[in-house]
């Protein structure tokens, strides 16, 4: 769950039923074979972060806390892992999370199989 895959759908199932939200891969998993760095190279997430004077990584992560999921990042990075857990003390504003919440959704990675399958299933509908 991130700001391009919103999961708004499973959202409101998951709250209608009482079920907690947790959000893996809030930075895209970038690095990984099924993720990328669309996240973090998002135009509309850096506008956001230059303005505020946060990173792009911390706008998502803050967009996932703010959804009331738990986010699940992972950095190696001293720096980084710092950078991730500053984010508790500020909140964004509701032209920020409309701006977002007008994101397009994506399913799966440019990377990934998965994206070329989702891509044709969804052609097919
Ligand atoms: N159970 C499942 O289905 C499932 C699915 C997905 C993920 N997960 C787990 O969820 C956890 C999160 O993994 P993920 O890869 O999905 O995490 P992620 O937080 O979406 O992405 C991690 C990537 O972002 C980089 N990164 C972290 N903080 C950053 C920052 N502030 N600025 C720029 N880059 C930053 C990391 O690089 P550096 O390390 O170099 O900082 C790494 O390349 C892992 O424990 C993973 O195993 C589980």
């Amino acid at each position: 769950m991130n700001p391009l895959c919103q999961q708004k759908e499973l959202k409101e199932f998951c709250e209608a039923k009482g079920v907690h939200v947790s959000a893996h891969s809030p930075l895209g998993s970038n690095g990984t074979i099924w993720g990328d760095n669309r996240i973090l190279d998002c135009d509309a997430l850096k506008e956001i972060a230059e303005s505020i004077g946060k990173t792009t990584a911390q706008i998502a992560l803050r967009w996932a806390y703010e959804q009331g999921a738990s986010v699940i990042t992972k950095s190696f990075n001293k720096d980084r892992m710092k950078e991730n857990l500053e984010i508790l003390d500020w909140s964004l504003s509701m032209e920020d999370l409309d701006k977002i919440n007008g994101l397009p959704r994506r399913k799966g990675s440019a990377r990934s199989p998965i994206f070329e399958l989702s891509k044709e299933l969804e052609a097919e509908l």
